[in-house]
């Protein structure tokens, strides 16, 4: 028997009644009182930024994702900036990273003046390629910054393994996967440093946000100076000490998270584990019932690896469709599901192809998913009827489109 309900059969796209009467988001934050009163109680007391949650923030995360130190900063993109400057990017320097991201990646070298050079991606987790990453391997090359894509963790023991031989960092953008597990570990402590972003459609929020997590002291203070204009200490360090003398030792931002954030963002860890744990129960659903499906490709799980799923992208398989992509997406959104597309590859934009001359065809792996992928609705807060939303919009969909 199927697991899939049917509601309908004529698509909304062509007239039909949508399976759902409201749009159902790809991803959304949820927030409940304790996280008011947590927000509300930094706005009635003296600090609201680099205070007290700062601190507290940082060391209940470098504990939960099991880091020596962690270091905040206002967003996942500021964060991986900042983890470039620490890892000693400059003009002349290469980093190697995946086309299969989100923009931020590749741009963090660029804020450096380095270079990002790409690799292709593997077909079945669309993450760094080891192989693809030694061939793009050169004197100038001083990183790998490894994407975990949407909370599969990346191939960190080869990654690691090519990194020790070459005398390279390997810096992890973990934006899609607080709580992900490698090898029986989480990440966050795994890579030289790792990057995680808390805007509203990730695991944890503080309305924007991001954090470096490490285990090595000196990138730590690398990284609290940079945030902070490159100052050797805090307002706070210095309230207390009773001092006003401070000097710029670095040429830093101004990437700090308030307390306001990091109030909310401590509240939040209180429900990682469950909402990780929801997450989970959604992708195995989804992907029980995508096997009666043939049009689609449920995303790989590799051995050893436990993802956190910020996303769920299936890749159409566009052989047993009559439409393409694009067609489908459209369709899906008629039935009122959020759906989306992760990602174009990075060396495809405009801007990388204006300037690093990408004309298409370099990186065929991440290229062909991109024809073929959609973001399903997932988040921790989605329904049972959420979800059965969603796969009967799937099934209605491409049974329709099927050849
Ligand atoms: C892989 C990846 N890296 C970096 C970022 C940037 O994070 P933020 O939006 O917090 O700046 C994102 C954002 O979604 C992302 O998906």
């Amino acid at each position: 028997m199927s697991t899939i309900p049917t509601k309908q059969t004529t698509l909304a796209i062509h007239g039909g009644t949508p399976v759902r009467q409201t749009l159902l988001p790809y991803g959304r934050q949820s927030l409940d009182e304790k996280d008011i009163q947590a927000v509300v109680e930094v706005l009635k007391s003296d600090w609201l930024t680099t205070g007290p949650k700062v601190g507290e923030f940082e060391e209940r995360f470098a504990a939960w994702v099991g880091a020596g130190y962690a270091v905040s900063f206002s967003s996942g993109t500021a964060a991986l900036h900042g983890a470039a400057f620490a890892a000693g990017l400059k003009p002349g320097d290469e980093a190697i990273t995946t086309p299969m991201t989100f923009c931020a990646t590749a741009n963090c070298v660029l804020y450096q003046g380095a270079a990002p050079v790409f690799a292709d991606v593997t077909e079945d987790t669309l993450n760094l390629d080891p192989l693809e990453v030694s061939k793009k391997l050169t004197p100038r090359t001083k990183a790998i910054i490894a994407v975990d894509y949407a909370g599969h963790p990346g191939d960190l023991a080869a990654l690691r393994d090519l990194a020790t031989q070459n005398g390279l960092l390997l810096i992890e953008d973990a934006c899609h996967a607080l709580g992900a597990e490698y090898a029986g570990k989480r990440v966050g402590g795994i890579a030289d440093m790792t990057v995680f972003s808390f805007h509203p459609v990730k695991h944890l929020t503080t309305g924007e946000g991001g954090m470096v997590t490490t285990n090595d002291a000196k990138f730590a203070e690398t990284l609290r100076r940079f945030r902070n204009h490159g100052i050797t200490s805090d307002a706070r360090q210095r309230q207390q000490s009773g001092q006003w003398f401070y000097e710029m030792a670095a040429l830093g931002f101004n990437y700090r998270l308030t307390d306001i954030a990091c109030a909310l963002g401590i509240s939040q860890l209180e429900k990682l584990e469950a909402n990780l744990a929801r997450r989970r129960t959604i992708a195995a659903l989804y992907a029980q019932a995508f096997r009666e499906l043939p049009a689609v490709v449920a995303p790989t799980v590799r051995d050893g690896v436990e993802p956190a799923w910020h996303l769920y992208p299936i890749r159409l398989n566009l052989e047993a469709l009559s439409a393409g992509r694009t067609e489908i997406f459209r369709a899906l959104r008629a039935e009122n599901l959020g759906v989306n597309v992760h990602y174009i590859p990075v060396p495809m934009h405009p801007y990388y192809r204006g300037r690093f001359g990408y004309k298409g065809g370099e990186f065929p792996v991440a290229e062909d998913a991109y024809e073929r992928l959609i973001s399903l609705p997932m988040f921790h807060s989605m329904t049972d009827t959420d979800m059965e939303d969603v796969l009967c919009a799937v099934r209605k969909t491409v049974e329709c489109y099927s050849r």
